[in-house]
């Protein structure tokens, strides 16, 4: 897929990504990510999780039906609809809400868990901000994973922003996290199948980080 797909849009987030869930069928499919399904053991049945911009719900339906409590919100309310319907569709019970990252009200201390995963649509102002408040929302002990492309990803085209400054480096994570524990951060490439948004040999970069 060309990088228009989920770079862009900008100016008007919502209206962008609205248009893109529009279509038919799930742009990221309805399996979760690979990064989350492999560390999703670091949260116990019954945990608390926030997913952060879950788009139309695959990482959060999933981690419901592996009975954890989840709470997700996105600001594009057509994805939202489709995630709800992806919950019913699968007996999964998740608290959805259609938020800005900037609005969403972020409690303190209050998850186990937090999974960011491609929330590669914040520059590097928002992402400053976003980064605080995912670390803040955490219970000490609890733990971040989030999944990103870094800079090498401008070459494959195969998904993410087209923009340098919304991707990610270890250095720059570590520092971003410093207040927190890494627990793992790996900068690697796979073939990524997910959906028709994310598809294809990938710069990638996972980090599993925990709150003192
Ligand atoms: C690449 S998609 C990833 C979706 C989901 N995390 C996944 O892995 O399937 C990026 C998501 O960010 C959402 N988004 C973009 N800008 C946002 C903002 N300012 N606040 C909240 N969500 C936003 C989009 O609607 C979209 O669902």
């Amino acid at each position: 897929m060309s990088q228009g797909k989920d770079g862009g849009g900008f100016a008007d987030p919502a209206g962008t990504w609205n248009q893109r869930f529009a279509a038919d069928g799930y742009l990221f499919g309805t399996e979760p990510n690979a990064w989350l399904r492999e560390h999703a053991g670091v949260w116990a049945p019954g945990q608390r999780v926030l997913c952060v911009a879950d788009g139309e719900g695959r990482n959060s339906v999933w981690l419901a039906k592996r009975g954890l409590q989840v709470d997700a919100f996105d600001i594009a309310e057509v994805g939202v609809a489709k995630a709800r319907r992806l919950a019913a569709e699968q007996g999964a019970s998740v608290n959805f809400q259609v938020a800005d990252c900037d609005g969403f009200a972020w409690p303190e201390a209050h998850y186990d868990g937090v999974a960011a995963i491609f929330v590669q649509f914040a520059d590097p102002a928002l992402r400053e901000r976003l980064f605080a408040r995912m670390q803040h929302c955490l219970k000490p002990g609890g733990t971040l994973l989030l999944q990103g492309y870094t800079p090498r990803q401008l070459e494959y085209r195969t998904g993410g922003p087209p923009l340098l400054s919304h991707l990610y480096t270890a250095p720059m994570l570590r520092e971003a996290f410093a207040a927190m524990d890494i627990v793992e951060l790996r900068d690697y490439e796979a073939d990524v199948a997910e959906g028709s948004g994310h598809r294809g040999h990938s710069a990638l970069i996972g980090l599993v980080a925990r709150r003192r």
